[in-house]
């Protein structure tokens, strides 16, 4: 990699930073940070890589879902538990309507750091730095909670490992087993108003292990149904942080950002001359692109060109966030530029981040049906291009909150106040986020087919 070394990035333009009023106390928690081991390590970000290569090729399919931001409130383990739960429950429906495997990705264990609108905060004339995330500052309305602690940095790094810790036990003690997974479902199903749609596929599911179970194939003799992988991911925001946890495979002598396995640059730092692509082009992590509205194809050709000289497949997923209303208008010239390119690319859909409102009582909020309709917008896209529609990115919880309107439990503007947890935007709940997949699930069926 040629001109690239970890702290290489520090000599661009970057956007979206904290401001640090004691640079030398953050000089100290990078050096601190750099000393402490790895939170993943290279064999594991090649095998995710190899996964994308396939999501890719049109052979498996990526879900990545987790909090908007990890908050230092909302730690627990019985919170990792149901986030983990819900993201299982989600890819064995998807698995079984797609017949193809599902790569899961997180967005847990490191994703604190959030860009803004503004960069800071203005209420009753009173003028305040922005809230950032917990690794940064804190989201109380004072001069003191607002102001960047690198000391939060250490804290985040802590969460994280202590997250991850848990979610390897869940993935491999027994957790996962996919009998319990679809219990669960069925539990879904049961409970839910529009349970009647999922029962059809619900019960193809139960067949099939019936069928498996008669055939000598259960959780006893067959780790597959018994242990699962989920990979962990955050956006590269606070180069600070990514910078400290990089190291060198000693096996390659290739670098990799060991904060996580996958790291995503946000839509509004993908700018091909600053500091966040000129970290990522050196790391050799799978790495996501956020594309919104305002993605141009030149500049993204180009960003693929840097991010993917070699053009590896697996490395580069493009994450297109355009908005229910606008998706089959502006994706498809940017799917027809790319695949003319060469550049091979996971093509995966966040319908949640085009698609904010700001409910009458103030909320942030989306709706389940915006996020349905950009869903099914980005699948017809691809079906109509010949291009793999290869995965979905979410904002999700396994929790009970009420941040986003719709679904089948009908959670209303008016219900909002009631559980409104999250440090950023509003993420689905864990019924709207399995009825989500079960909707999909003909879609998917369709795309396979
Ligand atoms: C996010 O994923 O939380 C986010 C801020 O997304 P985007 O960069 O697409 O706005
Ligand atoms: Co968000």
């Amino acid at each position: 990699m040629e001109n690239w070394s970890p702290d290489s990035w520090r000599s661009k333009p970057i956007v979206q930073q904290p401001v640090y009023p004691d640079t030398d106390a953050l000089a100290a928690v990078e050096k601190q940070l750099s000393s402490f081991p790895p939170l993943v390590f290279a064999g594991e970000i090649r095998s995710l890589t190899r996964s994308l290569a396939k999501v890719s090729a049109g052979e498996a399919f990526l879900l990545q879902g987790g909090d908007c931001a990890e908050s230092f409130a909302e730690f627990s383990a019985n919170k990792i538990r149901n986030t983990f739960q819900v993201l299982l429950q989600m890819a064995v429906v998807m698995t079984f309507a797609g017949s193809c495997p599902v790569v899961k990705i997180g967005r847990i264990a490191g994703q604190f750091a959030k860009p803004r609108s503004a960069g800071t905060e203005i209420i009753d004339g009173v003028e305040l730095p922005s809230y950032r995330g917990d690794n940064i500052n804190d989201i109380a309305f004072t001069a003191e909670a607002r102001t960047p602690d690198p000391q939060r940095l250490i804290a985040a790094y802590h969460q994280s490992v202590a997250t991850l810790n848990l979610l390897r036990a869940f993935a491999s003690g027994g957790f996962a087993d996919l009998h319990k997974v679809h219990r669960w479902n069925r539990g879904f199903i049961d409970k839910s108003p529009q349970g009647e749609k999922y029962q059809h596929l619900a019960d193809q599911i139960t067949q099939t292990l019936a069928f498996m179970d008669a055939c000598g194939i259960n959780s006893q003799n067959t780790p597959q149904l018994h242990e699962t992988s989920l990979y962990t991911s955050h956006e590269a925001l606070l180069l600070n942080y990514e910078q400290a946890l990089t190291r060198q495979d000693s096996l390659t002598g290739d670098w990799y950002d060991c904060s996580a396995h996958m790291l995503w640059i946000g839509d509004r730092t993908r700018q091909p001359d600053h500091a966040h692509v000129e970290f990522l082009r050196g790391v050799h992590n799978p790495v996501g692109i956020k594309i919104g509205p305002s993605t141009k194809l030149p500049d993204l050709l180009r960003l693929l060109d840097l991010l993917n000289p070699a053009r590896t497949p697996g490395r580069i997923t493009l994450i297109a966030r355009m908005g229910a209303d606008q998706i089959t208008e502006l994706l498809p010239p940017i799917v027809r530029g790319v695949k003319a390119s060469g550049h091979p690319v996971v093509w995966s859909s966040d319908p949640m981040h085009g698609n904010i409102m700001k409910a009458s009582s103030g909320y942030k909020t989306r709706s389940v049906e915006a996020i349905l309709k950009e869903m099914k917008g980005f699948f017809e896209v691809h079906r109509a291009e010949g291009t793999h529609a290869g995965g979905v990115h979410f904002e999700m919880t396994g929790d009970d909150v009420t941040e986003c309107i719709g679904g089948a439990f009908q959670i209303s503007e008016q219900d909002l106040g009631d559980r409104y947890h999250t440090h950023c935007d509003p993420r689905l709940n864990a019924d709207q986020s399995l009825e989500l997949a079960f909707l999909i699930a003909d879609t998917l069926k369709a795309a396979r087919s």
